[in-house]
């Protein structure tokens, strides 16, 4: 069954458990976490200390997607912080095996993510070493942004793969999500789906939802 991971990038930090509880109730499957540092990304958000806040208010996975320089320092403090998933760009990683393993001694399962102009190949090699895989919708920074469909043969691509291997990765989409580009991610492949701005722009989260869920069910 499709996973939806609403991201809390769009939800009002000045009451976050209370919007964390109420995507929760709403059926939501993991907490997506947008960690971004100013230097891969043009944003900065948050830390490990928000993670270890938000780690009691739910008892959801904590998906934690780092959009940072140098992910292998911080590894361990998001292991501390209570990251049942870490997630680092193969962008900004000089050798992504040994982060893979380090996010997995630490007890994590561990992801990799690409941006749009990365091809599926920098992960070929590694595909039986990692737990997901994080396709990229929009470029990293921001929520809001429009969904860009040259992604779908890649979601295509990288399904294909993991099939023919016998492999059970989880492949996630990120960016631009909503009822209509979330049905399109999941034809090519995709399982889990990552929206921001389309849950926790709307007053009623739990029918955000179950609205993204009935689509890709239809
Ligand atoms: C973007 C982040 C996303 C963001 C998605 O860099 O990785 O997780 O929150 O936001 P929406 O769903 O609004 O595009
Ligand atoms: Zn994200």
């Amino acid at each position: 069954m499709t996973k939806i991971a609403p991201s809390i990038l769009s939800a009002n930090f000045s009451k976050l458990a209370e919007e964390i509880r109420e995507v929760e109730a709403g059926g939501a499957d993991y907490i997506h976490i947008d960690v971004m540092d100013g230097h891969f990304v043009p944003n900065i958000t948050i830390g490990p200390l928000i993670v270890e806040a938000v780690r009691p208010v739910t008892t959801l996975p904590l998906d934690v997607h780092l959009m940072i320089e140098n992910p292998d320092q911080y590894v361990p403090m998001f292991a501390k912080a209570g990251a049942d998933i870490l997630t680092v760009h193969a962008e900004a990683c000089t050798h992504l095996h040994r982060t893979i393993q380090l996010i997995k001694e630490h007890g994590m399962k561990a992801g990799v993510a690409l941006n749009p102009a990365t091809p599926i190949d920098v992960v070929k090699h590694i595909l039986e070493d990692i737990d997901l895989i994080l396709l990229m919708t929009v470029n990293p920074g921001f929520g809001g942004q429009n969904f860009i469909p040259n992604v779908l043969p890649k979601i295509e691509q990288i399904s294909q793969l993991i099939e023919i291997r016998h492999l059970s990765i989880e492949v996630e989409v990120d960016g631009g999500i909503n009822e209509e580009t979330a049905r399109k991610c999941v034809e090519a492949g995709a399982n889990v789906l990552v929206a921001g701005s389309a849950i926790y722009n709307q007053e009623d989260r739990a029918g955000a939802i179950s609205q993204i869920r009935t689509t890709v069910q239809a």
